[in-house]
């Protein structure tokens, strides 16, 4: 939720923290705040509101902070409104300690209460501000003590020169791991220090940690889009980890201080990737990637020989054949993602299949056990109530395979396997072509299991593959000629709200451009099953209510096809304005549509790789319409790091 960056080297520490939050924004904007040591001292500014106040602040600065270590964050608000005081950095009772935090620290008021009878004095509502506190006391237990300075390769007290900076440094490190012993939740930390300017060191709980390693700098972010443009070489930070940044390299350690390894890796995308192109808003930018990101998620998973390959597979396909029932768990966009998928995998494999939000998961108690493959679908992979369903799952034996976009994030790194959507950075907080590449994955993974159970003969497994391949020319075909569906939302902006209806996989999709519009345009917007409009919903229905139906190709499952027709009568009998997805040359839908918007033929199953590219237009060209951010809208957080 909130955007994390931490610096040490041989740039500017202000500059950098700036540009890195930038990147960030995306995943919170309450307000932003930075920290920058400068010659012993430790120069802080906060301020409500998005970045563009913070930069205008240091603007009208008479002295912007200089100096080379520093921190940066931006926020979404749990504890305390996006106020001024509220806003990180956070310091100690001294000054001395600047701290910066994502999740949510659970017995941050037991912690507080005895920090306050303790003397010190906090003065925001926040969680984050009891670790400045809490790092305070440790620090002066441990320069109290010789134990970490003899831990650090002998250095006594501290005193003059190199031993003596880096036994500070590991006494800084120490405290803070003591820190982090008593912490409950979820956190992201990074903290400064204004007497060890060599340092800066970071921690991660269920929360994201990456590191980036430049020549003779070190960057610790919460997603490599902050440090992309400094270097391309990041190192994975596990659980319960500690990691001590300078310039000449990272040691990772243990909450126990034992030393660990951190995985290196390579970021396979640049800056431009993570940069508008052209575009007013990533939104716009990322629409128009969906066939390049289908594409890219389709590569190479589909052999020569029309067979599947799951290529980043840790399960064996002896695994998949015990496979005897299948949840899917995910969030919002994901979560419809995941209803989709429901539909192949049963018709495929004849598996059942349950979809669940991740955040009933493990409260309901599931039925799981070593033959249940639960699959997570995940963007950022960082969601917490996702990550919260992987680890109950994998408590109750089951196998989890992560379908996720974020290389190195934790879902994929706490699931048995992981097949990535590769569709690059998406900063939009809306999700659009990750949810092209989250339903491709899903099919991926059911022609998979029905090819590896034995339920598709081979020639079968190829038409559906063959198909697949055509998907993303089909994609861009169809945002080729959306123009229409933009006209539309425009003359819409000042409608109370808007229905969506489907059948089958076009259920998702409604409920998927129902989600859209509220989040871009805060209208209040339903996607229902068609079917059951009758059971209640139509009562909704008034003069000029504009009702979006996804109708079902006439081809091959006609039955479903005459339902929505009528159920398209039903609602125009009652006054509403319909505004029909329909395939090309479905002739049928034509007398009942006051809008209709055409999409090319697909195989049923693979019809929301189009159907859902209209519903995405309409929801970002109404909300921009009504004059709003659709790539921060309010209350949002691209990455929902807190349950
Ligand atoms: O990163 P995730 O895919 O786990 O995120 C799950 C949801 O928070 C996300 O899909 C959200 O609903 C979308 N940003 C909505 O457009």
């Amino acid at each position: 939720m909130c955007g994390i960056i931490g610096y040490i080297g041989g740039q500017p520490a202000l500059e950098v923290a700036l540009a890195g939050l930038r990147r960030l924004e995306y995943r919170g904007y309450d307000s932003a705040g930075v920290a920058v040591v400068v010659d012993g001292g430790l120069r802080t500014l906060r301020r409500a509101g998005k970045l563009a106040n913070l930069e205008k602040a240091l603007a009208e600065s008479e002295t912007s902070p200089q100096g080379t270590v520093g921190i940066g964050h931006t926020r979404w608000a749990t504890h305390g409104g996006p106020t001024d005081g509220n806003a990180h950095p956070h310091t100690d009772c001294t000054g001395a300690i600047a701290v910066i935090h994502n999740g949510i620290i659970e017995n941050f008021a037991s912690l507080r209460a005895g920090l306050e009878r303790d003397g010190h004095e906090l003065v925001s509502e926040t969680d984050t501000e009891v670790v400045a506190h809490l790092l305070e006391d440790e620090l002066a237990t441990v320069n109290a003590s010789d134990g970490p300075a003899a831990a650090a390769g002998g250095a006594g007290a501290a005193g003059p020169g190199e031993e003596a900076a880096a036994a500070g440094a590991s006494r800084l490190t120490e405290a803070f791991r003591r820190v982090c012993r008593r912490l409950e939740g979820a956190f992201t930390l990074v903290v400064v220090h204004r007497d060890h300017p060599d340092v800066v060191v970071g921690a991660r709980r269920n929360s994201p940690l990456v590191v980036g390693v430049g020549a003779g700098e070190a960057f610790l972010a919460s997603d490599v889009a902050a440090f992309i443009a400094h270097t391309r070489s990041a190192v994975e930070i596990g659980q319960d980890q500690i990691v001590e940044a300078r310039r000449d390299g990272v040691t990772i350690t243990d909450f126990a201080g034992n030393q660990v390894e951190g995985r290196p890796y390579h970021v396979g995308w640049d800056a431009s990737a993570a940069e508008k192109g052209g575009h007013p808003y990533f939104m716009l930018k990322e629409i128009s990637e969906q066939p390049a990101a289908l594409a890219d998620t389709l590569r190479g998973r589909l052999s020569g020989d029309a067979e599947i390959v799951l290529d980043e597979e840790r399960l064996s396909a002896q695994d998949f054949r015990d496979v005897d029932k299948v949840f899917i768990v995910a969030c919002g966009t994901a979560y419809h993602a995941g209803l989709i998928a429901k539909y192949a995998i049963e018709h495929w494999t004849r598996l059942p299949c349950e979809v669940e939000m991740a955040s009933e998961f493990r409260y309901r108690d599931p039925v799981l056990d070593r033959s249940t493959l639960v699959i997570a679908i995940s963007q950022s992979g960082e969601t917490l109530d996702t990550l919260m369903a992987v680890k109950h799952a994998r408590e109750q034996k089951a196998r989890v395979l992560a379908i996720c976009n974020t290389n190195g994030s934790t879902i994929p790194r706490e699931s048995d396997a992981v097949l990535y959507t590769r569709c690059g950075p998406e900063v939009g907080v809306a999700s659009t072509k990750t949810f092209l590449g989250q339903v491709a994955a899903c099919l991926l993974v059911g022609l998979y299991l029905a090819q590896v159970r034995g339920v598709l003969y081979g020639d079968e497994v190829a038409r559906y593959v063959e198909k697949l391949q055509a998907m993303p020319a089909l994609v861009g075909e169809t945002l080729a000629t959306i123009e229409p569906m933009r006209a539309l939302a425009r003359t819409l902006a000042d409608a109370r709200a808007v229905l969506f209806l489907g059948r089958h996989v076009g259920y998702p999709v409604a409920l998927e451009g129902a989600l859209k519009l509220k989040e871009l345009a805060y209208m209040h917007a339903e996607g229902f099953p068609a079917g059951e409009l009758k059971h209640g919903p139509i009562a909704l229905v008034e003069q000029g209510l504009p009702v979006v139906i996804v109708a079902p190709s006439p081809r091959g499952r006609s039955h479903l096809h005459s339902k929505i027709v009528s159920n398209i009568q039903e609602v125009r009998a009652r006054g509403a304005r319909t505004i029909v997805i329909a395939e090309e040359g479905d002739t049928v839908v034509e007398p009942y549509a006051e809008h209709l918007i055409r999409v090319p033929a697909t195989p049923t199953l693979f019809a929301p790789l189009v159907t859902t590219l209209p519903l995405q237009v309409f929801a970002c060209e109404l909300a921009l319409a009504r004059g709003l951010d659709v790539d921060q809208p309010r209350n949002l957080a691209k990455s929902v790091t807190v349950e």
